[in-house]
């Protein structure tokens, strides 16, 4: 079977948002990335959101008092949605850009399905840009898919395996493993990662 040749860029997610098919929201942020962000103690490191969608994530860690925090995504689409709906949804602090472009510095960056939305091509870059983001010592952490699906269109799949070889070669893997705390719909199919620069 021939595979159609999407094109993922911010036309293309600004469509998704538009026609509804942003069936990744959860709706809140994930205990995962809740639980994670929980344990933080110091309020003032340099936080990157990848993906910011919906805008969940930004929005806790707005209201946790993170003084530093910044989100990246083609479009803020999603996230005006959300700032409709709650008062103090801190929109100035998304980039409108595109994450291989991005220039900054940070101690922590956080994934939740923005990996798997990008070509499969582009996964060796996704980890040297997540290497030429962080500080040393910083860490990349959240969810990462561990199954795949039959979709021509994104989310694409991955597995441990191919994560370990992508992300080893520049830094070191301190968590990789199934995520007790998964959304239903996730549960025994995302791994849980903490990565250091
Ligand atoms: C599948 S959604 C995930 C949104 C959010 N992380 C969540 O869990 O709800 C992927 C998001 O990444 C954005 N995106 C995809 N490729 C991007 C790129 N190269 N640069 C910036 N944003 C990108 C899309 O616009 C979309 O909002």
């Amino acid at each position: 079977m021939k595979m159609k040749k999407v094109n993922l860029n911010k036309k293309y997610w600004e469509k998704r948002y538009n026609n509804d098919k942003a069936n990744w929201n959860a709706g809140t942020i994930t205990p995962p990335l809740k639980f994670y962000i929980d344990q933080l103690r110091n309020k003032k490191i340099d936080i990157l959101v990848l993906g910011t969608g919906h805008g969940h994530e930004l929005h806790y860690l707005f209201q946790q008092g993170f003084k530093n925090i910044t989100g990246i995504d083609f479009t803020n689409q999603a996230a005006l949605q959300t700032a409709k709906e709650v008062s103090d949804f801190p929109l100035d602090k998304i980039v409108l850009g595109d994450f291989f472009e991005h220039v900054g510095e940070y101690d922590l960056i956080l994934e939740q399905t923005f990996f798997c939305s990008l070509p499969r091509g582009k996964r060796r870059e996704y980890a040297e840009k997540i290497h030429g983001l962080l500080k040393k010592g910083g860490k990349l952490a959240g969810v990462l898919f561990d199954c795949e699906f039959d979709g021509e269109e994104p989310p694409y799949g991955g597995n441990k395996e191919e994560y370990e070889k992508l992300f080893s070669a520049s830094m070191t893997i301190k968590v990789l493993e199934t995520a007790y705390n998964s959304i239903k719909p996730r549960s025994g199919r995302e791994l849980f990662v903490i990565i250091e620069k």
